[in-house]
């Protein structure tokens, strides 16, 4: 009898330690703006950094959302080869209200261009790399947040986005929430 009512307060401690750890990845995920507050546009050749560039200095994890602001213009989902000739035909998914938000449900690589072929020539493009939610990776540092109120004319620079950082705390109590639950489910396991 003692014991059965141990293995239920280890099964309730368990799904109690699950539930924060769901809790805290559902907290850590973050919505990135394409463009900053210029947004989606065809880049006039002023900029200090390509759509690219950005995308390769962010870590990008499955349930962010990427948030792309545009006018008379269009997002397009499409696969290599379009995004390489900037084929705006037949794309896996488009999107056209200006306000798009888009969230990646799956690891791996996602190919946006501009609706329009010659913003698109332009290099109004996209390849966002996805990794799996940080839960299952070790804890990495995070990238150094940009500074603030360092001179007021600074802010316009719209290609300056301060990165959405997850504070390498965070992700440390994400790694350690989650080896916890490992070493409870052990626990459980053994008991039997
Ligand atoms: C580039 O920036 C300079 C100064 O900010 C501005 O005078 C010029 O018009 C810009 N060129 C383009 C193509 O936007
Ligand atoms: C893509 O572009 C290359 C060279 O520019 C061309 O050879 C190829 O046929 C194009 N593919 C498609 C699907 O348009
Ligand atoms: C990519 O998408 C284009 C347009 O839908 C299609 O014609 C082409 O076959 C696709 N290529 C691959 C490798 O799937
Ligand atoms: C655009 O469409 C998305 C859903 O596809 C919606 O959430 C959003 O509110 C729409 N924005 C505007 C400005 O209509």
């Amino acid at each position: 009898m003692a014991s059965l009512s141990m293995m239920k307060l280890c099964h309730l401690s368990f799904f109690y330690f699950m539930l924060i750890c769901m809790i805290v990845v559902s907290v850590s995920s973050f919505q990135f703006e394409v463009g900053g507050e210029r947004g989606w546009i065809k880049p006039t050749g002023n900029e200090t950094e390509t759509y690219n560039e950005w995308a390769t200095q962010n870590r990008f994890h499955v349930g962010d959302t990427l948030y792309f602001g545009y006018k008379k213009d269009s997002v397009l989902l499409v696969n290599s080869t379009s995004y390489n000739n900037c084929t705006v035909s037949n794309p896996i998914s488009k999107f056209e209200n200006g306000s798009t938000k888009f969230r990646f449900d799956r690891y791996g690589i996602f190919y946006f261009i501009s609706g329009q072929p010659d913003n698109c020539k332009a290099g109004q493009k996209l390849i966002v790399r996805v990794m799996v939610h940080p839960m299952f990776i070790s804890p990495q540092p995070a990238p150094s947040p940009q500074t603030k109120g360092s001179g007021d004319g600074d802010d316009w620079d719209p290609f300056n986005w301060g990165p959405p950082s997850m504070s390498s705390t965070l992700k440390m109590s994400v790694a350690s929430c989650l080896i916890i639950s490992l070493g409870g489910m052990l626990v459980l396991f053994s008991s039997y």
